[in-house]
């Protein structure tokens, strides 16, 4: 994950399900001048995440301790718009679709989203299956891990599944 952030040299970036904040971190050091905005609705997992980053002296993430539906709105509110986004929490068919619409409207043309657990479940499948069809999306890869989708424009859709 931080290595796409890296080559693509992004800078902003969100990450929805924080946990105890370990990709967190690994996004936050993928390269200087990078911002992570990460979203947690759980107080106590908040806490312990937010005790590592201090830890580890990263100064570079903002926690949102609520939903995911309470910040994607205020986020797109104050205008935010995102290089690379991780959709890691809440994984069901209707919520994946539905964060992932709302991470459209926070993110640009060249922008970079990331699914994690594409084959956790076959409801996740099904969610993966509309993403990839979506007409904003340019290129997806799944790598079975996780998916990731380039919202590049002017380009030809086209699909890749890594087998390893
Ligand atoms: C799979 S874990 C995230 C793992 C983390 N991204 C990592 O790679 O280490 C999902 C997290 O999302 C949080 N979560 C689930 N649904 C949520 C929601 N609707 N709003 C905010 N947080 C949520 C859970 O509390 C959990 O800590």
């Amino acid at each position: 994950m931080s290595n796409l952030v890296s080559y693509y040299q992004c800078s902003n970036i969100l990450e929805l399900g924080t946990s105890l904040g370990i990709t967190t971190a690994y996004l936050a050091s993928a390269r200087e001048h990078v911002n992570v905005s990460t979203i947690e609705a759980c107080p106590q997992i908040s806490k312990i995440a937010l005790e590592t980053f201090a830890k580890l002296n990263i100064d570079n993430v903002t926690l949102h301790n609520k939903p995911f539906d309470e910040v994607l709105p205020e986020l797109y509110k104050k205008k935010s718009i995102f290089d690379f986004i991780f959709i890691d929490g809440n994984h069901t068919k209707e919520a994946t679709i539905r964060y992932f619409n709302q991470c459209l409207k926070l993110s640009h043309k060249e922008s970079i989203i990331v699914l994690d657990d594409i084959y956790l479940t076959q409801e996740m499948n099904q969610a993966w299956t509309e993403i990839v069809a979506n007409e904003n999306v340019a290129i997806s890869i799944d790598i079975y891990k996780f998916g990731i989708v380039f919202l590049k424009q002017g380009i030809v859709k086209q699909h890749f599944t890594i087998r390893y």
